[in-house]
């Protein structure tokens, strides 16, 4: 019995939809975590989880931005919560664990854990070097050319912006983790850091904005991770902070994995250690 995790599988891609259809358990009790950026179209994210949760014995999922956006070509036009909400009560209707679910609690090998999918954004707060707010780092970003998508597509309705979304959300992540039995440790899932030390490499150091929030940087203490699992950067590698392993288990864009030397990608496994890569 295992607890997999994966990624960024962004279906919206040929060779990763194969990949999707590619992917199966070692075994009838095998867990899978998707730690968000499924796809952007409605139906292509309920096609990939659907696809998964009838393999898997449970599917546990949080969104990526890329789910969050509204993209001008798709049926589904609702925007900010309100596509968060039909999402979330589509992949409920599936079988799937969504964030705003009870937190289901891993009994397996490594056990016993809660597995928490956390949706909690980003407020821009990773900031570049010598600014420090919002609109000088948005100012710096801008004028090195370095402006996400999100911009444009994700909308924050009904919030005014996407801090405003991010603070609510971390208010409200925080009280359910704040009741979890004390005794259980947990295992995060969040489609962004929860720290900013993974973003110090990234190729952009201005996209960092988009990459989460300082206000979860001691959650892996605080809320006792035994491991931290993310995604977003399309870095997949492993980061110990506190002695709390964080894990990027991003599958990324095809030109992105065809270029690592172990292809294709497939599932981390995250429950029982150690980790391996199959
Ligand atoms: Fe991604
Ligand atoms: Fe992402």
């Amino acid at each position: 019995m295992n607890l997999f995790a994966i990624s960024d599988l962004h279906v919206r891609h040929a060779a990763n939809r194969d990949i999707v259809e590619g992917l199966r358990p070692d075994s009838d009790d095998d867990w899978l975590v998707v730690a968000g950026d499924v796809a952007e179209i409605f139906d292509d994210i309920v096609w990939a989880l659907g696809t998964l949760n009838d393999r898997f014995a449970k599917v546990v999922w949080t969104p990526g931005n890329h789910e969050l956006w509204t993209p001008p070509k798709d049926p589904v036009q609702l925007r900010g919560e309100e596509r968060y909400l039909h999402l979330v009560r589509t992949l409920r209707g599936l079988g799937v664990v969504t964030p705003e679910d009870p937190y289901p609690v891993w009994q397996g090998a490594g056990g016993p854990a809660v597995i928490a999918p956390l949706f909690v954004l980003y407020d821009y707060t990773f900031r570049p070097e010598g600014t420090y707010t919002k609109e000088e780092a948005l100012g710096v970003a801008h004028a090195a050319g370095v402006v996400a998508t999100d911009e444009y597509l994700l909308h924050p309705d009904p919030y005014p912006g996407r801090e405003a979304w991010c603070r609510a959300r971390l208010a409200y992540t925080r009280s359910r983790l704040d009741r979890i039995d004390p005794a259980l440790p947990t295992v995060l899932v969040n489609h962004f850091p929860l720290v900013r030390e993974p973003t110090r490499i990234l190729r952009y150091p201005e996209f960092a904005l988009w990459c989460g929030t300082e206000a979860t940087a001691d959650w892996h203490v605080r809320y006792r991770a035994t491991t931290v699992v993310y995604g977003h950067l399309h870095i997949p590698r492993t980061i110990d902070c506190d002695g709390v392993p964080h894990r990027e288990v991003s599958l990324g864009y095809p030109r992105e994995w065809r270029s690592r030397p172990v292809a294709p990608p497939g599932l981390c496994r995250i429950l029982p250690g150690p980790e391996r890569r199959r």
